[in-house]
């Protein structure tokens, strides 16, 4: 059963039938190229088959150590970036709450540090940490990331000085490469307890493994749900063209892009759903952004952003479309009760459920904004459940690889984020940047 269901009712004016069936041809070459695992990047597919081949005695490791943590911490420290964050704390607003850490709850609160090298970030949260028993996942496929390598050392610093090393080893969990890197000899030294990031999913394909199951499990989310959501889409997913909405949203964006659009901009009508659109973004920007190529994810909640940036979509310059998630069936509804007085002359609104106000905003923008010349694609979200958003992950992954893949590009490299890196380590003065540090200084004068 499909969790996640493509409309394409609103891009009437903007493409024809036949444009979107001539486009299965390419789309059902890029599919079979990734199932047969020739294309470029085909060493990080792990992700494609991980919701039935995941290792399910790390699973159960999973669970245990969410569960202690959930009994010996009021605060789980999630250290990551990118690819190592994203993931999970988009799962965990939408499944649980953007306020998650303000709900009266059994689970411990949650930080994400390690996703910005802000001096003022960090020590917020660690004041935040004072007298709270505390937990700490860093995770890095790599283990040598700047960001959360830094922080790592400030929070294990901090749970040494309250724990002991021996205390420690209760409290940190190392999410890295099975075999390599800092990270993972720090923590066979030390004896934390590990997870593995596989070598064949990349960072932004990850939130599937332990890199996302452990923070969500924390936090109380269903991870066998979330497993069995995705493994439903794994398996509708692979039926051909003409019953594959994951295959037409990736035909159709690539259509887009050739009538010229250059951004994709992915609303929703629930800010729980903020994050979620913040890991699309890494997702299909890292992946389709390269070789001078690719649509400029972007994203807006709406109405929120209605009053900010719906002037320039609705009338500004005509260079995207949206994607737009339609969740049918919200967490929960609000009944607006009329009032006798009407001072507000808001009874228009009443004896009914607040989504349903949400809804015609939805229906007034989505007609505005086709009829000033924004294509709308609109995917179809059932509700906010487990089974549903591991089946929209899922969806979410293989359309950013098919949609890569029709585009030309390798949707499982990122070669463009090195630069900065490069920069950033010069000038800092790391050993083995010396030649470089003296001509970036210059340019900087
Ligand atoms: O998708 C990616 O590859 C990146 O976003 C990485 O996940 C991010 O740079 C963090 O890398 P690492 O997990 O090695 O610390």
């Amino acid at each position: 059963m499909s969790y996640f269901k493509l409309n394409a009712k609103y891009l009437s004016d903007f493409i024809a039938p036949h444009e979107i069936e001539a486009a299965g041809v390419q789309a059902m070459l890029a599919a079979d190229t990734l199932e047969k695992k020739c294309g470029l990047g085909n060493d990080f597919l792990g992700w494609t088959t991980l919701p039935a081949d995941y290792d399910k005695s790390e699973f159960s490791r999973i669970k245990a150590a969410a569960e202690k943590v959930r009994k010996n911490s009021d605060i789980l420290i999630v250290i990551g970036i990118g690819g190592s964050y994203l993931g999970a704390r988009a799962v965990i607003d939408l499944l649980k709450s953007p306020f998650y850490n303000n709900l009266k709850k059994d689970t411990p609160d949650i930080y994400y540090v390690g996703n910005n090298i802000n001096p003022t970030y960090l020590n917020e949260v660690l004041s935040i940490c004072e007298g709270k028993d505390i937990a700490v996942n860093v995770i890095s496929k790599s283990g040598t990331t700047t960001e959360p390598a830094l922080a790592f050392r400030i929070f294990r610093k901090l749970i040494i000085d309250k724990y002991g090393k021996e205390g420690a080893k209760d409290r940190i969990f190392c999410t890295t490469d099975k075999a390599k890197g800092t990270l993972k000899q720090l923590a066979d030294t030390e004896g934390y307890e590990t997870f593995v990031v596989p070598d064949d999913v990349g960072g932004r394909y990850s939130v599937l493994t332990a890199v996302g199951l452990f923070p969500i499990a924390v936090a109380g989310c269903d991870i066998d749900a979330l497993m069995a959501g995705a493994a439903e889409a794994m398996n509708d997913l692979k039926a051909d063209y003409a019953d594959n909405d994951c295959y037409k949203y990736a035909a159709i964006r690539n259509i887009l892009y050739r009538k010229g659009k250059s951004v994709d901009l992915l609303v929703s009508y629930d800010p729980a759903f903020t994050m979620m659109a913040e890991w699309f973004k890494q997702l299909f920007g890292e992946s389709e952004g390269k070789d001078n190529k690719g649509l400029y994810p972007s994203s807006a909640t709406f109405s929120t952003d209605l009053h900010s940036l719906g002037q320039f979509i609705q009338d500004g310059s005509r260079i995207m479309f949206e994607t737009v998630v339609d969740i049918k069936k919200p967490k929960c509804d609000l009944f607006l009760e009329d009032d006798a007085e009407n001072l507000d002359g808001l009874n228009f609104l009443t004896n009914q459920n607040m989504s349903v106000v949400n809804r015609k905003a939805f229906e007034g923008t989505i007609l505005a904004h086709t009829e000033g010349g924004v294509p709308n694609i609109v995917l179809e979200l059932d509700d906010v459940s487990e089974k549903s958003v591991g089946y929209m992950i899922y969806f979410f992954e293989k359309a950013c690889a098919v949609s890569g893949y029709m585009l030309g590009v390798n949707p499982f490299n990122q070669p463009g984020v090195e630069s900065y890196k490069k920069n950033m380590f010069a000038l800092l003065g790391k050993p083995g940047y010396e030649d470089q540090k003296a001509a970036l200084e210059a340019k900087l004068g």
